[in-house]
């Protein structure tokens, strides 16, 4: 007997991008993301004008995604949307949007952790992709998160460590804006790092106990040193530039790989995938590449696409949760923290 298509219909709200996407099965038929520019001016993500800009987007977002994808909404099988975590006025846009929606058409609604959401992307079936096996280590690296998985199962998750303060896309961020460069500022240290030497500065690496993080003295130590340097040199940051990326870039890369080498001792399991926005780094991407041949890790990096926030990620779990039957009611609410496990 032929097995019966599930079409689900997922949206992802929970920062700065609107997002919709039509799955079938574990295939993508559609993504659209609609990023927010309006927080550029303000160098940083201000949640107000979040949910409101969702407010505006979400109706045009999934009607695309639903035109790309040539479904018709009474295909749907299921919604699944992003419960959290995330900002409450963003988080509130989407689940509301979907609770009514399932509500009109009559169907089932799923609710999605968004870090879960971030791990299983990698589960997206894509041509040439390879999908990790079970148990793998996950290490989910954004502007909102730092976290070390571990990940038994589907739905079966276990954070090892996390961020104790900034996320490491904050690092990258802030750093970048104390060198006077426009949000997100991330990307742009990755392209003038890759011109510059990693070896030309040292910032100390936090010592922080197990595989937690931390990234907020990373920050105060970039500040006062181009103080001091620029006391002594007004252009320091204009003639150095290329170099002071380098090494605040082989700085954050060195402490997320130091703790990963920690979680590949403390567990023996030497599969290693990421996700978030911050994979898109190069730094990252060769540190993984060189552990690969140094200590015979096997490593996976998503397509950019499903790296930064968007709702393909937020599908996959929906058809996941689908199978197993794992739906919420229209009581559900938001939630701002929401803890994996
Ligand atoms: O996952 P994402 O799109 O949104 C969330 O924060 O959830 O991640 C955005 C973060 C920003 O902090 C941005 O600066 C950082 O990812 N980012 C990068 C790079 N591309 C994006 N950081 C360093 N190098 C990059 N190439
Ligand atoms: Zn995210």
């Amino acid at each position: 007997m032929k097995k019966e298509n599930i079409y689900i219909l997922a949206i992802e709200s929970s920062c700065d991008d609107t997002s919709a996407a039509v799955m079938c099965n574990t295939t993508r038929l559609s993504n659209v993301v609609a990023t927010q520019k309006i927080h550029e001016e303000y160098g940083g993500v201000v949640p107000e004008l979040a949910s409101r800009a969702h407010q505006q987007n979400i109706v045009p977002v999934v009607h695309q995604a639903l035109d790309k994808a040539n479904i018709d909404k009474k295909q749907l099988s299921a919604i699944a949307f992003t419960r959290g975590p995330g900002l409450m006025g963003s988080l509130l846009v989407g689940t509301s949007f979907a609770k009514s929606m399932a509500l009109g058409l009559q169907i089932p609604l799923i609710e999605v952790n968004h870090m879960q959401a971030h791990i299983l992307a990698h589960f997206i079936e894509e041509e040439g992709s390879e999908s990790p096996s079970f148990p793998f280590l996950a290490l989910t690296i954004s502007g909102g998160h730092t976290q070390v998985v571990l990940v038994k199962d589907y739905l079966d998750m276990e954070v090892l460590g996390e961020t104790l303060d900034d996320a490491v896309g904050e690092a990258f961020d802030k750093s970048a804006k104390i060198l006077g460069l426009p949000y997100p500022g991330g990307p742009l240290v990755d392209k003038y790092a890759r011109l510059g030497n990693p070896d030309a500065f040292q910032f100390p690496k936090p010592k922080v106990e197990g595989l937690n993080f931390s990234f907020s003295g990373l920050k105060t130590s970039v500040l006062y040193f181009i103080q001091r340097e620029r006391k002594k040199d007004p252009d320091f940051v204009e003639t150095h530039l290329n170099d002071i990326c380098a090494s605040i870039q082989k700085t954050i890369v060195n402490i997320l790989m130091d703790k990963l080498k920690a979680a590949v001792k403390q567990t023996g399991i030497t599969q290693v995938a990421i996700g978030g926005g911050v994979s898109a780094n190069s730094g990252i991407r060769k540190a993984l590449q060189e552990a690969e041949e140094d200590y015979g890790w096997k490593t996976y990096i998503p397509k950019f696409e499903y790296c930064t926030d968007n709702a393909a990620m937020i599908g996959i779990v929906g058809y996941l949760k689908y199978r197993m039957g794992d739906f919420s009611d229209q009581s559900i609410t938001a939630r701002a923290r929401y803890v994996i496990g």
